[in-house]
């Protein structure tokens, strides 16, 4: 008797366990500044502008975005420049989808200044179509931003990645992110991201504790499986800073230390810039910061894993991240460990779009997993802004984020670092 409604009760928990995985689709979403080529069997995702549009259009009761500012429209756009078409097409369809009956659009964004303004929520908030809540993290933290990008639509379908509220993240500059549907426990998950940053957007005070209703248990240590597209995966999402986890979410930081430690073949790291040192905040300022640095030192130099870092080079790019990434590639001579600039040409001289034309990537793949992340490689982002990473381990996944890193490390646009010293 014991042991049939044991059997019994195992064959239950086991239809529970296989019927709890979800099946959801997998893709990369892509921005290309304008202008880019690369050969025709290169792989071509779909784009930022569309996948954003069509979460947007395909919505029917709630849309949550966590980003940092808001440029979405053409106020900064040079009179007569087209680049902002797409970024205000998004813009009038979050505005009317916002203004729906049954649709709940609620915006988590950092404290707009200057130079990161936020007059696109603005007007959502005038015109009722979205709950809007701004983060300051001087007051929170002392220090850092909301750098977070992603969306998470009908509590189902999920944006992360590295573009930004803004109209030249459509058309000017270079992002890669993923956007995953139909997958209702991943989006419940990053949702739990999104209620801290919601919570703490309601007084700009880090509570002494988490609700447990936060906490989560999908981490490095017990991911979540789930079909993409039809066949079996593990994902996870890890946040930072430290301060904003709830008990059971990784740690950003430590996940991508944990996803490099892991690689047995090779770790290839798009970012747009890699300085390890802390570069903003108070007392720490200018303190050598080396966690990245040591784990892909480590990677080549102990184990012989083949390591390749590409950074990005625009206008605005500090001597300090090219002069770190020579000499990791330094040990390029004794070690397999290589580093290049990725460099977006500039548009003809009539042409001046401000802050634009650059690669913004922040991703991470090994012969183990796909990372794709919000945040530069240096120390500020680890220890005091927010972020989140999307962690995959999915063999197809892993080679398409591979493709695209060889694509870019591969194409015209990569240079060694210091062209006249090498
Ligand atoms: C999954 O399917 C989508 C939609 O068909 C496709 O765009 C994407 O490339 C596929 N992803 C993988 C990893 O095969
Ligand atoms: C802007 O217009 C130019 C010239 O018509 C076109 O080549 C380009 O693709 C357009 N750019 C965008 C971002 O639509
Ligand atoms: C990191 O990334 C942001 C955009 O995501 C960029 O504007 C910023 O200047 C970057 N670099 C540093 C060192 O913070």
């Amino acid at each position: 008797m014991f042991g049939a409604t044991a059997v019994a009760v195992v064959i239950a928990a086991a239809v529970v366990a296989v019927s709890a995985i979800d099946s959801c689709e997998f893709a990369f979403v892509e921005s290309m500044p304008e202008g880019l080529e690369f050969p025709p069997d290169s792989p071509l995702h779909p784009k930022t502008h569309q996948v954003w549009l069509d979460l947007t259009l395909g919505a029917e009761k709630s849309i949550d975005i966590a980003s940092f500012y808001w440029t979405l429209r053409d106020e900064d756009v040079p009179p007569g420049d087209n680049s902002s078409w797409m970024g205000e097409q998004v813009f009038s369809a979050l505005m009317n989808t916002g203004l729906k009956k049954e649709m709940k659009i609620r915006i988590a964004q950092n404290k707009p200044s200057r130079i990161n303004p936020a007059k696109d929520t603005e007007l959502f908030v005038k015109a009722g179509a979205a709950e809007v809540r701004t983060l300051d993290f001087d007051k929170i933290l002392g220090a850092g931003v909301l750098h977070t990008k992603f969306w998470i639509v009908d509590d189902m379908h999920v944006y992360i990645g590295s573009a930004n509220m803004d109209y030249r993240a459509l058309s000017q500059v270079k992002e890669l992110g993923a956007v995953i549907h139909n997958c209702p426990t991943l989006a419940a998950d990053l949702k739990k991201v999104f209620e801290v940053y919601w919570t703490l957007g309601e007084n700009n005070r880090l509570p002494d504790s988490w609700p447990s209703s936060l906490e989560t248990h999908f981490n490095a240590k017990t991911p979540l499986p789930v079909n993409l597209n039809s066949s079996a995966a593990q994902v996870y999402i890890s946040s930072s800073p430290p301060a904003f986890s709830p008990a059971g979410r990784a740690d950003d930081l430590e996940s991508i230390v944990a996803a490099i430690d892991a690689a047995n073949e090779f770790v290839y790291v798009a970012v747009m810039d890699f300085i390890p040192q802390m570069l903003y905040s108070g007392p720490q300022k200018g303190k050598l910061w080396l966690p990245l640095e040591s784990a892909l030192r480590r990677a080549a130099i102990e184990r012989g894993v083949e390591v390749r870092l590409m950074i990005s080079e625009w206008q605005s790019t500090r001597e300090s991240v090219r002069a770190f990434a020579a000499s990791l590639g330094e040990l390029g001579h004794a070690f397999k460990i290589q580093t290049r600039k990725f460099v977006v040409p500039k548009l003809p001289p009539n042409r001046v779009v401000p802050f634009s034309r650059v690669n913004h990537n922040k991703y991470l793949v090994t012969d183990q997993q796909a990372f794709i992340g919000t945040s530069n490689w240096s120390g500020d982002y680890f220890v005091n802004t927010a972020g989140v990473g999307l962690h995959v381990f999915h063999r197809q996944i892993i080679l398409q984020l591979k493709a695209i890193f060889l694509r870019d490390w591969e194409s015209q646009y990569t240079h060694r670092i210091y062209e006249n010293r090498r």
